[in-house]
């Protein structure tokens, strides 16, 4: 059998679709938007703006931001399409699977495995450095030898350790937790737009943009991005290839908006909610991104912003340090549920691949007594755990935007595939000028990957090779559909909402 084999789209949809399986469908576009802001704001506008910021484009950041969004909102369309058209559980992993083929599928899968894993690990560190703060502020220091940015992170790894005992447990993010903390979120981030704007001074916006400065150690050598080694330029920071470096990296703060492709399953209404709520949350976002980086480049000269606790900092610097309380107390809150909802995803990616045999069986087997999985998740968890507390802050974002882009470079030539595959099947949404715009999509979203380190292209290709050794070794040999068996259906699959 060929490794491109598919699952059909209609089996899964009909699965999806048992009365003794299927799940509530009880959630609004709305809901949609507010889950996906919630999932989205995370350590990416707490601390990779001010690094982007201070390391490669100083108040240009903002543009760097809006060149993310558009790359996003290409990407967010063709993940709406594919949502709207395929409304199952499981994201680009099963959508790829029925429509693309085997192969495909595990490429994608180990893909969203690297994103949710390190991602985890990164909103867990950036959780840490806020906790650093707030703790300060209330007196209490954290020992150096176990303080965000030396050797182990110890807030990184209790938060992941505690959070994957409560996932392991069953626990459920429900819909209205989710809310408050999405409130607190938001709030936050409008105080630090609202509260910032008295002390912007003009003048550290200008230059705007820069001048291009060679790349000190930190942006050359490995470091530089791949794009300036191949074209033969001196390795640069700043100008317009800083702001382009800057957009590869803030690309990680819209990283998330996927996830509300998740809950195809449970929403009301999926073709029309599913667009709306992708887009709508991705729209949310920046529209807060770039307000907080024009306010936090206004408020100090570039050179001086923090590059990991950013947004609180500003404000202590420019004298403020009860705000500055106030947005870690925030960003400690907020970020917690960021990190709960990616450990989540990724046990259900390895749980949906576990269930079509591409790895053990064995591995997702759901435990009676919570109905969760639970071995999969210890393991996950605690591979989580031990690389947010022991990876150097500032190494896994890049690694996590590599994964993420390429899953969207996938997903982008795949809308006009399957128009052509399944002329047939309904399309709630989709997308305008296909071939053109999925297209442009996956040129810009390559574009964005030409932008990162050679560093994060070599670990990525490690990543990758071992995804496709292992599936050499074992899935394409042991997969359902290689062995014949009838295909999994979506019983048993662990719900990321509870709609209750
Ligand atoms: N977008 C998410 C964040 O910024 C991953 O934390």
């Amino acid at each position: 059998m060929s490794i491109f084999r598919t699952k059909s789209v209609e089996a899964s949809m009909a699965a999806a679709d048992e009365p003794d399986h299927r799940l509530k469908r009880r959630l609004t576009a709305l809901d949609l938007v507010v889950f996906g802001v919630g999932v989205v704001i995370g350590a990416g506008i707490f601390t990779v703006t001010g690094r982007a910021a201070h390391q490669f484009a100083g108040p240009s950041v903002v543009l760097s931001f809006v060149i993310a969004a558009t790359v996003c909102a290409l990407a967010a369309m063709c993940y709406a399409e594919f949502a709207s058209t395929v409304p199952v559980s499981g994201s680009a992993y099963t959508f790829s699977y029925a429509t693309l083929g085997e192969v495909i599928a595990w490429v994608i899968g180990w893909d969203l495995l690297l994103e949710m894993m390190l991602g985890a690990s990164v909103v867990a560190q950036g959780w840490s450095a806020y906790l650093q703060i707030l703790l300060g502020h209330l007196g209490i220091e954290i020992p150096a030898a176990i303080a965000p940015g030396s050797r182990f992170d110890a807030g990184a790894f209790l938060l992941v350790v505690l959070l994957t005992l409560l996932v392991a447990k069953g626990i459920k993010e429900s819909l209205r937790v989710n809310l408050v903390l999405v409130a607190v979120k938001v709030f936050i981030v409008l105080f630090v737009i609202v509260a910032g704007i008295a002390y912007i001074d003009p003048t550290n916006w200008s230059p705007f943009i820069p001048p291009s400065a060679p790349g000190a150690e930190a942006a050359s050598g490995i470091h530089a991005p791949v794009l300036q080694l191949i074209t033969g330029m001196t390795p640069a920071t700043f100008g317009v290839m800083g702001i382009m470096s800057a957009a590869a990296l803030v690309f990680f703060a819209y990283i998330g908006f996927d996830v509300v492709a998740t809950t195809a399953e449970e929403a009301r209404n999926p073709q029309r909610d599913l667009p709306i709520g992708i887009l709508g949350s991705l729209a949310v976002c920046t529209v807060l991104y770039v307000g907080v980086s024009l306010v936090i480049t206004g408020m100090l000269p570039f050179d001086q912003i923090n590059p990991q606790g950013a947004l609180a900092d500003a404000f202590e610097q420019v004298g403020r340090g009860g705000f500055a309380t106030l947005i870690s107390a925030g960003a400690v809150a907020g970020l917690t549920t960021v990190v709960m909802t990616l450990i989540i995803g990724s046990t259900r990616v390895t749980f949906a691949m576990s269930r079509d045999h591409l790895l053990p069986p064995g591995l997702g087997v759901t435990s009676d007594r919570t109905g969760t999985p639970v071995r999969l998740t210890l393991i996950l968890g605690g591979l989580i755990a031990l690389i947010a507390s022991l990876t150097p802050i500032g190494r896994l974002e890049e690694m996590v935007n590599i994964g993420t882009l390429s899953a969207f470079v996938l997903v982008s030539l795949a809308v006009p595939i399957l128009r052509r595959k399944r002329p047939d099947l309904q399309r709630g949404f989709r997308v305008p000028f296909s071939p053109v715009l999925p297209w442009l999509s996956a040129a810009l979203c390559t574009y964005l990957i030409l932008n990162l380190s050679v560093e994060t292209w070599i670990r990525f290709i490690v990543w990758m090779a071992i995804g496709v050794v292992i599936y050499v070794v074992y899935g394409r040999h042991k997969s359902r559909l290689a062995q014949g068996l009838p295909e999994a259906g979506v019983e048993g699959t662990p719900q990321v909402l509870d709609v209750e």
